[in-house]
């Protein structure tokens, strides 16, 4: 048992180093959606986010992995995932901008 959990301690340490040690200054690309791919660039948002953890949290995309959080315009819409900022307040709305995100 004991063991156990300071294995899972270990484990945790290592990722969260890992995690660290890979700043997104890169840029992520999401090619699953028909309207063309979504070039989402780490350095720009980082500059604009109050840290990881304002996107890096439970409710938002918990995992520093890409493709561990399913991503669609319902939810980005109704203020959720991007749609945390991209609502028209902290960045340009979902709506009538599809082109600012997805390029053929
Ligand atoms: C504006 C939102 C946002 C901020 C701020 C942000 N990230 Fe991310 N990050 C994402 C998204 C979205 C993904 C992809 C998650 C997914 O697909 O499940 C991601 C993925 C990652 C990945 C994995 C990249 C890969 O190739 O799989 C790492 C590492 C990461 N973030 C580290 C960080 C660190 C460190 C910070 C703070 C310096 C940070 N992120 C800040 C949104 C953000
Ligand atoms: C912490 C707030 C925040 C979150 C979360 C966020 N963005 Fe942004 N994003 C911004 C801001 C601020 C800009 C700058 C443009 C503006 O002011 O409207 C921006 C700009 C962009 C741009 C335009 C870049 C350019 O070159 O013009 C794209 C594309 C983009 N975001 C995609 C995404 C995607 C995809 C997600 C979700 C994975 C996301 N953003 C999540 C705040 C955010
Ligand atoms: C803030 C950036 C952003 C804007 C603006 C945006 N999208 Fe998206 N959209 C995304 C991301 C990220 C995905 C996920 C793509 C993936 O998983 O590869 C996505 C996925 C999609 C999908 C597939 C999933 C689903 O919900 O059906 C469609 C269709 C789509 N977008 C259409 C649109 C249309 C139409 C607009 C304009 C009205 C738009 N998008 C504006 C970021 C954006």
């Amino acid at each position: 048992m004991m063991k156990s959990v300071v294995l899972m301690f270990l484990v945790l340490l290592v990722s969260a180093s890992v995690a660290v040690a890979v700043q997104p200054n890169k840029q992520l690309e999401f090619t699953h959606s028909s309207m063309g791919t979504v070039i989402f660039d780490g350095k720009l948002h980082n500059e604009h986010a109050k840290g990881c953890r304002e996107c890096h949290n439970k409710d938002v995309f918990p995992k520093m992995k890409q493709g561990t959080v399913t991503i669609t315009m319902d939810e980005i819409y109704a203020g959720k995932l991007c749609g945390i900022c991209h609502n028209g307040n902290r960045a340009f709305t979902a709506k009538g901008n599809c082109g600012r995100c997805h390029k053929k």
